[in-house]
């Protein structure tokens, strides 16, 4: 998969979708020529990049050749100083606050496989499934290496990078920056696509046109954030969903970050995604050395939905934990919208009792169940359980869900700290900020201070206990307020804070899964704003949102899975009038969107008629019998609700002998034309599928082209005909192929 000519000094990582060449340049650094669609291998690629045409009004390395200007050479890792005015990759200061920018080649070998990140989450691959080329550059003035290491895939097009950084010398030097990856695309001709929002309305998909200049996306807030997905897509004009080039970069990172898109005065485009540079400066002492995160760089000829399924197909077979690959996730209940904080365990057993008649597998007992709290103002940090409750203990009610037949899951927020607990009490140093600071407060509660490794022993002692005594299946892993006063009473250089505060994360989800690895976890951060690639190593599904409003969920939960796959998508269906909307949905509207997710609700089975009881079985029957098809299907995106009134989306399997296709229209239309379809995607066109709701076959062709009729919409005069009326409708079909004969 990886071409390396030594005499040419060309790199060509190729697999049978994409491949990706760059080459040693004249003065040492390294020049990118090219990334996209499969190349046959050449020789020599050097007349990718023409070097022999003197440049206009520019600086350039040799006083004799005005042909060679790094101000027009598309770089593979940028420095700054010798002549790219763009932004660099990476700045590397020496004692004086001098950049160190001699960085050139020195050797590079080639890994079968691809070598795990130590304290990081990344993907994983055994030898034959990748190789990995590993670039060494060296500053001989300083004695410091950067290490490029770029992963290809076999059989996706899809290749990893990241960076490593050594001072081998015996000064001290400081990394002010370093981007995980950078890639320069020789035009500007794209739309820059990224997902981005607000709590309770996440991963709304925005697109703007590329202009010159620097367009970013990123996070300050101490995670990943709601407000920006570390995920970057730079489409063609004319693509679509499904067909069309583009290019997507993913972060596997939940801390700070920056992605952002550059454009030069030739029209150039580089792309850059890392640790955001802002409040990072990083010592490294002599014999140091500092491991960036891993970014994933995909390319897809087959749209939107070509670039996902990349994507997807990534995170389920080389991204989320060995054990959880190909096991259907528990259908589960969560108390939070049904009780808030009032609960005691007859209300709580009430609610299992009711659960497992409906079929549900997992009971999730959400905030409120430690230390004294009764509301948001107290006892995070306090992870023993709450007496006045829960008087016989958590460990007994653990058992009793159990002997009922359910799975047993808890809530815990193990970053965060009420200063009303006994934890703060006994430990002020031990929140993040200095303690003669006023510190800013959200939803009432301070962070802990996770770079300090005592706090998060701390911490993980405490959890340990309560994952014994009940027996743990799940842990909702939460993370309710943004990092403010981002400094470390344990630290000497704060600018490592951020970074060493979500390694501190990330040490805590290693050691319980190490320890427990039968847990599942899930994460959350006020619902969606942890989303991101990083947090899925350890929790392989996340709360999406905390909005469960279904017609809501309908763009949060198609954003979402640009990136992500439905396996990883946490989707309930919650009481009306919802929570936090107030709109009122149907029953049916609100499974037939949850479905597309990993399934659960978030409502009191008491408050539910006999007729909505029956419709919960029906639904969670319906859910086991296809999630299979969810977990291991291609997600297809049909009709965006970002463009239209109707959405639609389906998954196929992957040999292409079954899908279930979701189609829903948000407000009624008067006077609606008949002979409504919906045009499918992905099946095989000679297959002949039986949709069994319909109770009819047609061919794959047909519903592709000419489109799945769908119901009889009411129109003012078809009263006795009309299958669907008013707002919010909605339809789930399922097909699968017969045999002609
Ligand atoms: C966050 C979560 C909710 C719930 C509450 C509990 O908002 O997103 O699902 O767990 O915290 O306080």
């Amino acid at each position: 998969m990886i071409y390396k000519d030594e005499n040419r000094q060309q790199f060509h990582l190729k697999n049978d979708y994409i491949s990706y060449i760059f080459r040693v340049l004249e003065n040492g650094h390294l020049g990118h020529l090219y990334f996209g669609p499969s190349l046959r291998h050449q020789k020599n690629f050097e007349h990718f990049q023409d070097l022999n045409n003197p440049v206009g009004y520019s600086t350039h390395t040799f006083s004799d050749n005005l042909a060679f200007s790094l101000e027009t050479i598309l770089q593979e890792y940028p420095l700054y100083g010798k002549g790219d005015y763009r932004e660099p990759a990476i700045i590397v200061e020496d004692q004086n606050g001098k950049s160190i920018s001699g960085f050139i080649f020195d050797y590079a070998e080639i890994q079968e496989g691809k070598p795990q990140l130590e304290g990081l989450p990344a993907t994983y691959a055994d030898s034959g499934q990748a190789e990995t080329l590993v670039i060494h550059l060296y500053d001989s003035e300083t004695d410091v290496k950067i290490l490029l290491m770029y992963s290809i895939f076999e059989r996706l097009p899809v290749i990893t990078r990241s960076v490593q950084v050594i001072n081998k010398g015996n000064q001290e030097v400081s990394l002010k920056r370093l981007f995980s990856c950078s890639v320069d695309l020789p035009d500007a001709d794209y739309d820059m696509l990224h997902l981005s929002g607000a709590w309770a309305r996440e991963r709304h998909i925005k697109e703007r046109p590329l202009v010159q200049g620097i367009q970013s996306i990123g996070s300050m807030r101490g995670s990943s954030s709601h407000q920006h997905n570390p995920f970057l897509v730079l489409k063609r004009k004319e693509t679509t969903e499904h067909q069309g080039t583009a290019v997507g970069i993913q972060f596997v990172y939940s801390g700070n970050f920056l992605g952002q898109v550059e454009v030069d005065h030739y029209e150039n485009t580089r792309i850059q995604m890392g640790i955001h540079p802002s409040q990072f400066t990083w010592g490294l002492k002599p014999g140091e050395s500092f491991q960036a995160p891993e970014a994933i760089v995909t390319f897809s000829k087959k749209g939107l939905n070509g670039l996902s399924t990349s994507l997807h197909d990534l995170h389920r077979k080389h991204l989320i934990a060995e054990k959880w690959k190909g096991i259907e996730r528990p259908i589960l209940i969560n108390n939070w919208e049904a009780t808030y904080f009032d609960f005691n365990e007859e209300k709580l057993l009430n609610i299992v009792d009711q659960a497992k008649a409906l079929g549900v597998e997992l009971f999730v007992l959400d905030d409120g169940w430690f230390g004294k709290r009764n509301d948001d103002t107290s006892s995070l940090g306090d992870w023993f359980v709450n007496q006045t409750k829960l008087p016989k203990g958590i460990g007994d009610l653990a058992d009793s869900v159990k002997k009922k037949g359910l799975a047993f899951g808890l809530w815990f927020e193990p970053e965060m700290v009420n200063p009303d607990s006994d934890l703060y009490r006994n430990h002020p140093e031990w929140v993040i900020g200095y303690p003669e600071q006023q510190l800013t407060f959200g939803r009432n509660q301070l962070v802990l201070d996770f770079s300090n490794p005592e706090v998060v022993d701390h911490i993980y002692k405490q959890m340990k206990k309560i994952i014994e005594e009940t027996k743990l299946d799940y842990i909702k892993w939460d993370m309710n307020r943004n990092i403010t006063e981002a400094a470390s009473l344990s630290l000497e250089n704060q600018g490592e804070f951020f970074h060493r505060y979500i390694l501190g994360v990330y040490r805590l989800y290693e050691r319980l899964l190490q320890e427990f690895p039968e847990v599942l976890f899930e994460s959350c951060a006020g619902g969606g704003g942890r989303f991101d690639a990083g947090m899925m190593y350890y929790a392989p599904q996340a709360w999406t949102s905390d909005d469960t409003d279904s017609v809501d969920r309908l763009k949060i939960q198609y954003g979402t899975s640009l990136a992500f796959p439905l396996y990883s998508i946490g989707s309930h269906v919650s009481a009306v009038p919802n929570h936090q909307t107030w709109r009122e949905t149907s029953l049916v509207h609100r499974g037939n969107v949850a479905y597309f997710g990993t399934f659960g609700y978030e409502l009191d089975p008491e408050s539910l008629t006999e007729q909505e009881k029956k419709e919960v079985r029906e639904q969670i029957n319906f859910y086991k019998e296809y999630r299979t098809l969810i977990r291991d299907g291609d997600f297809l995106r049909l009709l965006s609700p970002f463009r239209h009134n109707e959405v639609a989306w389906m998954v196929c399997a992957k040999d292409r002998s079954e899908a279930l296709v979701g189609w829903y229209k948000t407000l009624s239309t008067p006077n609606p034309k008949n002979n409504q379809v919906l045009r499918l995607a992905g099946l095989k066109s000679e297959g002949r599928y039986y949709v069994s709701e319909y109770n009819r076959s047609y061919f794959g062709d047909e519903l592709m082209y000419r489109g799945l009729p769908l119901p009889i919409e009411f129109n003012g005069v078809n009263e006795h005909m009309a299958e669907r009326r008013g707002d919010y409708q909605s339809l789930v079909v399922h097909m699968k192929e017969i045999d002609e004969s």
